[in-house]
């Protein structure tokens, strides 16, 4: 099993998209994939409204997905952690332990744009315009990890 971590702050808005847009791309029986908000103001939560209206619109059913945060333990579960932006990437990175945690850790935009460290933009406070932006940049980023992996 390859093992891949989709990481946001609240874990209702980014991360849940991430991770029902990825697991749709990657046979289930040799990937796991799974979601964590860096923030523990969400957890137990279903994913927000509109990031469940989204990706119904895109065929995908997000709506049992529920809130966690991010553990130092994660490190060991996971293979590849994605982070959606760079104040997600310097609270993960400031749980690592060693160089072995932190290589696992990546930009998820950087696999359209190498190594520029974007943003996905924190659509939580905007309408749902936001929300089809994210959609769209994250089924990007995740066509290009499902064909880096499979
Ligand atoms: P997410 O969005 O990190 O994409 O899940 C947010 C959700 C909730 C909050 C911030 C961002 N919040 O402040 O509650």
């Amino acid at each position: 099993m390859i093992k891949i971590l989709m990481v946001c702050l609240g874990n209702i808005c980014r991360s849940p998209l991430a991770e029902g847009i990825l697991k749709s791309k990657l046979p289930n029986n040799k990937f796991i994939v799974d979601s964590a908000g860096t923030a523990n103001y969400h957890v137990g939560s279903p994913p927000d409204k509109r990031s469940v209206t989204v990706a119904r619109k895109y065929g995908l059913d997000i709506s049992s997905l529920s809130g966690r945060q991010f553990n130092v333990a994660d490190f060991d579960t996971f293979d590849y952690i994605y982070v959606m932006d760079e104040s997600n990437y310097n609270n993960v990175i400031a749980l690592a332990r060693n160089e072995n945690d932190k290589d696992k850790v990546r930009f998820i935009l950087n696999e359209i744009y190498p190594n520029q460290n974007y943003d996905v933009p924190d659509p939580y406070y905007g309408g749902e315009d936001g929300f089809e932006n994210v959609y769209k940049m994250l089924d990007e980023a995740c066509t290009k990890i499902a064909k880096s992996l499979i």
